[in-house]
Formats: structure tokens, sequence, C-alpha cells
């Protein structure tokens, strides 16, 4: 028997509010324990305690999935199914006290993304979605924004944590953008930049050097509020490819036009 989505989605939502839930909980802490992957690249005991969490409800209940997280859990198999799981995207935000972090969860079969949920805990706010069902937040149907001007559009990207030594870090696209349109923030979680392209905060986001458990849901969010999604040459989106540009129709042509990688 296939998949029931609706379920499956209504599974991930509910560990999207579960995994939100720990955040709040442990968010401001006294004592809480951050270790450091990177000079600048952070985990603390609540991104572990995420994972754990999420990537053993779901080895629970689809015990023949793959499931990639990011601190670590790669579980194959043979079905075609594949979990991305950002159990905390937006970490340095969580350690500072910065309020702009979320669980990120999706469900992939063969590198397309089929169902997904992103909890921002401080907000209330979940984003979920379904390949061919539509894009949501709290409940409500999402779409992108018109601006189709770059003078009117407000735009989303990031920055790699190997940004002192790697030389293709965005800072030139980011210069070049800035130049060109409204406005441009670095909100420190890209699961959350994307949604926010979806529900049409922002009328696009770019940046490199991602994973498939930061893009995979806020993508098929975007796609299905009807913008357009691609990685930063243009080519279709391919969650292991690194990059992601994703905007509203109108803005997704002026954008790439302004990007390298
Ligand atoms: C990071 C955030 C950030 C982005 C980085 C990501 P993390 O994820 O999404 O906005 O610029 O590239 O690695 O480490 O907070 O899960
Ligand atoms: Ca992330
Ligand atoms: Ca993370």
């Amino acid at each position: 028997m296939g998949l029931n989505l609706e379920k499956t989605l209504e599974f991930a939502v509910r560990l999207a509010y579960a995994a939100g839930e720990i955040q709040k909980e442990h968010y401001e802490r006294r004592g809480l324990v951050v270790q450091h992957k990177g000079i600048i690249n952070l985990v603390t005991e609540v991104d572990m305690k995420c994972e754990e969490l999420i990537t053993r409800a779901i080895a629970e209940e689809y015990p023949d999935h793959e499931i990639l997280a990011e601190e670590g859990t790669d579980k194959k198999s043979g079905s075609g199914y594949a979990w991305y799981i950002d159990p905390l995207d937006g970490t340095t935000n969580y350690a500072h006290g910065f309020p702009i972090f979320a669980p990120s969860i999706a469900l992939a079969y063969k590198g397309e993304a089929l169902a997904g949920a992103v909890y921002d805990p401080m907000r209330d706010e979940m984003f979920s979605g379904l390949k061919g069902g539509g894009a949501y937040l709290n409940g409500k149907r999402i779409s992108v924004s018109t601006a189709d001007n770059m003078d009117h559009a407000l735009l989303g990207t990031g920055f790699p944590y190997d940004l002192r030594t790697n030389a293709n870090n965005n800072i030139e696209n980011f210069n070049r953008v800035v130049h060109q349109c409204q406005a441009i923030r670095r909100a420190g979680a890209a699961a959350i930049d994307l949604c926010y392209v979806a529900c049409g905060r922002f009328e696009g986001f770019w940046e490199q050097w991602l994973y498939p458990w930061d893009m995979a849901a806020g993508a098929l969010f975007v796609q299905e509020a009807g913008g357009v999604v691609s990685d930063m040459k243009g080519k279709p989106l391919d969650l292991f490819g690194k990059s992601i540009c994703a905007a509203n129709p109108g803005i997704h042509p002026k954008l790439l036009g302004l990007l390298t990688c």
C-alpha cells in the first residue's frame, strides 16, 4: 500500500511542534550546553535532543525510510523515501537568545520533497506543505508576494560557516544585490527564510552551501505557494546541490541575473 501523504504530513507537523516545544522550554536557559563544530559553528544540547526525538519517532513509524539529519543521523535504505531533518535551524540565533529558529522536517521520494513542516515556536507559526496540495501557515493557505520590481523587493540570504576561508562565500553577491533591491535581511535560519518567501514576507531568498535539511521543506512551500525555485545557476533545484534561489515569479529571473556561484 502506498504512503498516505496527509497522514504523513500530520505526523511531521506533530514532530515539529514537539521539537519546537523543547526549543521554547530551553530558550535562554542559563547553563545551556553549547559546543563548537568549528570556530563559529555551534551545536547545542537542544539540537541533539530534538534530533533524537524526531529521528527516533520516524524510525519507529517508517522503519524502511532513510533519515538524514544535520547532527549525524544517516540511516540508509533502498526504499526511495528519505527524511531530511534540521532539528534546529538557526543554532547561532538560539545560542544567543535571538528568537529566530525552527525545526525543519521534510519527506522526499527519490530527491523530490513530498511533505514538510517548519515550526517557529517563538511566534507559534507552523508552516506546512504537501506536493500538489499547497502550502500553509497555521492551517491557512499561503502564497508568494506579487511585487515584481527589485526596488520593492525585501530579500533574504545567508553566509556559510567557512566564510573566512571560502572565497566563494556570497559576500560579492550580497554586495551586488544590496544595491539593486529594497533591502536584505540575514535572519540566520534558512528554513524560515524560505517560509517567508512562501508567505510573501520576502520577495526572494538565495544562499550557497546549504544542505537538504535546510532546504527541503521550505523549497517545497515556495513552490506550492506559487513561487519559483532553482539553484543559483538557474537549474532545477537539487537538494544535494548546495545552492538555492527561491522567489516570486516576477523577482526570480531578476535576482538570478545578479547572482554568481
Ligand atoms: C544555518 C542557518 C543559516 C545559514 C547557514 C546554515 P544551522 O543552519 O540556516 O541561516 O546561513 O548556512 O548552516 O547551522 O543554524 O542549522
Ligand atoms: Ca540549518
Ligand atoms: Ca541545525
